[in-house]
């Protein structure tokens, strides 16, 4: 499977929110990363399922929407009808997140777990084989825009062996400062799908910006 790339729309203008949508559906991006924070479990808060309506209205992507929220059960159907193909909870977040996976599939979505930077991969090893997709924190989460934390790479590495020897097909995605002086050398070390804001938002290009992550 070639990589996915997932522009976050956190790096958006959400004054101009559809304009941004128009110009993602015309680029190669493959879902559409949405980050939802409750200013608990992140010191900051986003937005919640108004927004993420309105989005899925303005496009057939598929939205990979990242929950940076404390006890995500309380609203996993909820983000199912705002249009959420993909839900990803943070680890750290969950306590019995076995059966927090079963519920987000149960509800007919792809189950991701995030990491944060401090959290071990090892966390994964009984887990990996009920997961769609493991979401690699390579920042702390909170805010766009931040420098990408080198430790990664030996994430992404221990994770891709990981799913090598388990009965796992999880992706691997990988998030926050993801950019062209990065994305290679994760793809190579077998990241299967690119996060990026600033880096496509704050280019000249955002369409010529995503074929070029499209195209390592
Ligand atoms: C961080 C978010 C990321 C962020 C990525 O809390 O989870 O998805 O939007 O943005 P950049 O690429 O600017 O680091
Ligand atoms: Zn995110």
């Amino acid at each position: 499977m070639s990589h996915l790339v997932a522009p976050s729309i956190l790096a958006g203008d959400f004054a101009n929110l559809r304009t941004d949508i128009e110009m993602l559906n015309t680029s190669e991006a493959d879902w559409i990363h949405v980050d939802i924070m409750d200013g608990v479990f992140v010191p900051n808060i986003s937005f919640g399922f108004l927004v993420l309506e309105a989005i899925n209205k303005l496009t057939s992507k598929p939205l990979d929407v990242h929950l940076m929220i404390i006890k995500p059960d309380r609203y996993i159907s909820r983000f199912k009808k705002a249009g959420a193909s993909n839900l990803i909870v943070h680890l750290e977040a969950c306590v019995h997140l076995h059966r927090t996976i079963q519920a987000i599939k149960q509800e007919g979505m792809h189950a991701g777990v995030a990491l944060n930077p401090h959290t071990s991969v090892n966390n994964l090893e009984d887990i990996i084989q009920d997961i769609d997709q493991v979401l690699i924190m390579s920042v702390n989460p909170g805010f766009g825009g931040q420098k990408f934390i080198e430790h990664t790479y030996r994430k992404v590495e221990y994770v891709r062996n990981l799913i090598l020897k388990s009965d796992s097909k999880a992706l691997i995605g990988v998030d926050g400062g993801v950019d062209s002086s990065n994305a290679l050398k994760l793809i190579e070390l077998g990241a299967d799908v690119l996060v990026a804001g600033s880096s496509i938002f704050r280019s000249d290009n955002p369409i010529k910006t995503i074929a070029a992550l499209k195209a390592l």
